[in-house]
């Protein structure tokens, strides 16, 4: 039964969150889609009361592996008691991201600031008996860091709310519309909230997949937040609303076609903490992926789950300390750049600067030795593995002076010169990159 609804869930999510946000013509974002596109890495936070037994962040209940009432038991046990939002500001800052996304409400309904909603929050309810948001924000804005909040539309312990999953009651909204439209007076006030008290620059909504956009009021909701700040980025999560796709955990294998999109992953296989879960994924791993997301001009929005008093688990600090070193050293391939070039003409993801003049290309684990390129009609005038200041010779193979394809470039990687993760060389060539990429013969 569980597995037939995640199976039902994940299909849902995957269509729902890689479909284009076809209502918003990309046109009208442009402008301030800007810093997000450079943004390339956010840091995700997922934190709530499920840290407390470490069990899935509301599906336990939803799944019914826990009953609700035990689950909420968890309300006395959330306590905060070591959180450091400067340490974990710092944390962030290290690691190169340009943004962090914090949970203000799963779907268990518990906000983490003190709602003037009458519904369950942090302040009134747990032991923490403090507004958790608001110093992660202050810290994260004094490093110039964007602020993203994670907000669940759904909320399963609402007796408004039709998916109602306490005791599985539901109701249809046609046969109960004040029911409804007390859940949708709810909800739009706690976004306003949100939107009053910390001015986001990024709204992560999640759970739409339960209903459409007329049900969510999704233009409301849109109107609302841009009213108070037109810059403001919406996720794709408002059945149609929202500036940009979300895939969630898949990593795209072909470049999404939409102009912005954000790959959200887990360090380990849970978004909360969960004592039992040590399937952490490596630096190694990490750093593979996050370059095949920039080179496919994605952002990559890594998760950490603290514990319920606010420590960050040591294997995702190491991750986003080691992702941090990479990144500073490798910070001209990474940072700024968009999408390389088009797969074929080099294994392995590439980026570009914004004038397509230098081109970087990322070595899969300890690759050394020749590595080839095709179709690079550009002369080459300089190569450096980033980090190094020595320059690196090429040579052109199989070009006929009588034809304009351009023959293969062969470049010589020294293994002295190797990256323990992964390795970039930057070539900067004589112009705006131009490639060949037809099929040898005169046409
Ligand atoms: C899903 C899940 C949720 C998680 C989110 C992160 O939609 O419902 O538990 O918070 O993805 O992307």
């Amino acid at each position: 039964m569980r597995v037939i609804q995640i199976f039902v869930i994940s299909i849902l999510l995957f269509r729902l969150h890689t479909s284009a946000q076809e209502k918003i013509a990309p046109e009208s974002i442009k402008e301030k889609m800007q810093w997000f596109q450079d943004a390339k890495l956010g840091i995700f936070i997922h934190w709530g009361i499920y840290a407390v037994k470490g069990v899935d962040e509301s599906w336990s209940f939803y799944n019914k592996l826990i009953p609700y009432n035990e689950y909420m038991q968890q309300l006395e046990g959330f306590t905060a008691s070591k959180y450091n939002p400067t340490d974990w500001a710092d944390l962030i800052q290290q690691s190169g991201a340009k943004y962090a996304v914090m949970t203000t409400k799963h779907h268990d309904g518990v906000a983490l600031w003190n709602t003037n909603a009458d519904h369950y929050n942090v302040v009134r309810n747990t032991p923490a008996k403090k507004d958790l948001l608001a110093p992660l924000f202050s810290e994260l804005r004094k490093r110039q860091l964007k602020v993203g909040t994670y907000f669940s539309l759904i909320d399963w312990s609402r007796n408004d709310y039709d998916q109602f999953k306490k005791d599985s009651t539901r109701y249809k909204l046609k046969d109960q519309p004040a029911r409804w439209e007390s859940f949708r007076r709810f909800f739009q006030s706690q976004i306003q909230e949100i939107s009053t008290l910390y001015n986001p620059d990024l709204f992560w909504f999640d759970g739409d997949w339960e209903h459409n956009a007329d049900e969510w009021e999704s233009v409301k909701v849109r109107n609302n937040i841009l009213t108070r700040n037109p810059n403001a980025i919406i996720n794709g999560r408002l059945a149609g609303y929202g500036d940009y796709v979300t895939p969630e955990q898949n990593i795209p294998v072909s470049k999404p076609s939409y102009n912005w999109w954000e790959l959200c992953m887990t360090i380990n296989n849970n978004w909360g903490f969960q004592y039992r879960d040590t399937n952490w994924k490596k630096p190694n791993e990490i750093i593979t992926l996050f370059a095949d997301v920039v080179g496919n001009g994605g952002n990559l929005l890594l998760d950490i789950g603290p514990k319920e008093d606010g420590t960050i688990p040591k294997e995702q600090r190491e991750v986003l300390t080691e992702l941090g070193k990479w990144n500073k050293k490798h910070e001209r391939a990474v940072f700024g750049t968009v999408a390389g070039i088009p797969k074929g003409h080099f294994y392995g993801p590439t980026t570009l600067s914004k004038d397509s003049t230098s081109l970087y290309l990322f070595l899969q684990a300890q690759t050394s030795g020749p590595i080839m390129i095709k179709g690079l009609v550009n002369k080459i005038k300089d190569i450096k593995v980033l980090g190094s200041e020595a320059s690196l010779a090429h040579k052109v193979v199989g070009k006929i002076s009588w034809s304009p394809v351009p023959g293969l470039i062969f470049i010589d990687v020294p293994s002295k010169q190797l990256d323990p993760y992964m390795t970039v060389l930057e070539l900067k060539l004589d112009g705006p990159v131009k490639l060949y990429a037809g099929h040898g013969g005169f046409n």
